[in-house]
């Protein structure tokens, strides 16, 4: 076989609508950083720490709110008066998970409510909230943010370029926003004599999340509803607490909080949804955060649950024509090795689990496109087998030397998985984002993936058309 070309850069030279609904749900400190500070994130009330819709599955979306107020806030639907917000959890603080661990403090409030179907607006104390869109053209696509100490310098903005990249992505004006998993970075305290990370929070409580993502977020937060994936950072392991109480679409509860290890069999897991994107077209997000880097055992309660949860991806993925699977491990990628070898990225647990219904394509039909992130670089990949097009986004943020660049031709015979041929494969190590257009209003499965620098200048652009895409360069 002969070597396949690549679209590549790499760092710093190198590189890489609501209508027919007929889908149904089924349902690791940094640089000198000062503390986070504890005033408001948003303009408006003194207590709004943040405010941000969530997409949820069909048409549902909520609006959510972290407060430091004693009462959650009154939300203004279309500028009537105020409504109370519901409480989904209580502030609290509690000893950590693990033995030499920071206490988990979780100072604010949050609030939540459901948009009306017809809301066109809405404002918490002075604070807009991104209504959901009637037609979804561009979605707008970030993953793996946060910022990994000790290795990356949190307040240069070089080191780590959320803020920058956050700040970009908001400027695409886009309909709906995607997280594709692991946003909260600052697990470790910061090691003796690393000026470099001095001060940083670090730990599971809310400090590290409003410095890792509600602080450098807050203009993509304002922009448009969000579709969180959960990424493996997020798990009940590691920072599950802060993921149930600000991000998890389900109601908060003790069984899924994360707070006691004894539940995290319920609290590790969530059932798949559809979003739809417009008649025939639908993204059918995942939560892959448990999944584990070796095959699964029949045996393991993870594959039990995933091999149900599967079963209503095919269910979902049956509604409409053109189906987005997301999940934040990717199902086949690429890493380069530390010898420069190009190795298999695919999660061994999921394709344990998927190959049991797919032992060939692994995903569901209908399934046209797979969209990841974990891996610190972008890489497309399309395939002359009937392997969806798969797109890893994981370079908005954490530290992209995490994961070496790819080299720009793959070698010959390299498969992400046995019988997946690429006959397409672009690849950029910088950090950026990416924005998924809609191309023909007539054709669900043509999008336009264009792939930015953190300056919001494109860099890859990727023609999308029945699950094959095909990439160019758009610089030298
Ligand atoms: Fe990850």
């Amino acid at each position: 076989m002969r070597p396949i070309p690549a679209t590549t850069m790499k760092k710093p030279i190198s590189t890489a609508w609501v209508g027919a609904l007929t889908m149904t749900t089924l349902l690791l400190g940094c640089g000198h950083l000062p503390p986070p500070a504890a005033a408001p994130a948003v303009a408006g009330g003194p207590a709004i720490e943040a405010a941000f819709t969530i997409q949820g599955a069909g048409t549902t979306a909520l609006a959510r709110v972290l407060t430091r107020a004693s009462t959650c806030p009154g939300i203004a639907w279309d500028g009537a008066a105020p409504i109370p917000m519901a409480e989904r959890v209580a502030p609290a603080s509690m000893a950590a998970r693990l033995a030499e661990g920071r206490p988990v403090e979780f100072p604010v409030r949050v609030c939540e409510a459901p948009w009306p179907l017809t809301a066109r607006t809405a404002s918490v104390e002075g604070v807009p909230l991104p209504a959901p869109a009637r037609a979804i053209q561009r979605i707008t696509i970030v993953a793996d943010t946060g910022c990994r100490t000790p290795s990356q310098n949190c307040n240069d903005p070089a080191q780590w370029p959320f803020a920058r990249i956050a700040q970009q992505a908001a400027a695409t004006h886009p309909d709906l926003v995607i997280h594709i998993g692991d946003i909260h970075y600052r697990e470790r305290p910061c090691p003796d004599g690393n000026a470099g990370c001095a001060n940083s929070p670090w730990g599971y409580g809310y400090d590290v999340w409003q410095a890792d993502f509600f602080q450098p977020a807050r203009p993509l937060l304002a922009s448009a509803p969000w579709v969180f994936v959960r990424g493996n950072h997020e798990s009940c392991f590691r920072a599950g607490q802060g993921w149930q109480r600000f991000m998890d679409l389900q109601p908060w509860s003790t069984q899924r909080s994360c707070d006691d290890p004894r539940w995290d069999s319920v609290g590790d897991f969530s059932a798949p949804y559809a979003v739809p994107l417009g008649p025939q077209a639908q993204l059918v997000v995942f939560d892959s955060s448990k999944a584990a880097g070796k095959a699964l055992e029949p045996s393991d309660q993870a594959y039990v649950k995933y091999a149900a949860q599967l079963a209503q991806v095919t269910h979902l993925a049956a509604q409409v024509r053109t189906s987005f699977f997301l999940s934040h491990h990717p199902v086949m990628g690429f890493v380069a090795s530390r010898t420069g070898e190009v190795v298999n990225a695919g999660n061994p647990a999921l394709q344990s689990v998927m190959a049991l219904t797919q032992p060939q394509r692994l995903f569901a039909p209908g399934i046209d496109v797979a969209l990841h992130g974990h891996v610190h670089l972008f890489e497309s990949l399309s395939f002359s087998t009937p392997h969806p097009a798969t797109l890893i986004l994981g370079n908005s943020g954490s530290d992209n030397s995490w994961d070496r660049s790819m080299p720009t031709t793959l070698p010959p015979g390299t498969a992400p998985y046995p019988g997946a041929v690429v006959d397409d494969f672009a690849t950029t190590s910088e950090y950026g984002f990416a924005t998924l257009d809609r191309e023909d209003a007539s054709d669900a499965s043509r999008w336009l993936l264009t792939e930015y620098d953190v300056n919001g200048t494109p860099t890859i652009r990727c023609h999308i058309a029945h699950g094959k895409s095909r990439c160019t360069p758009v610089r030298p």
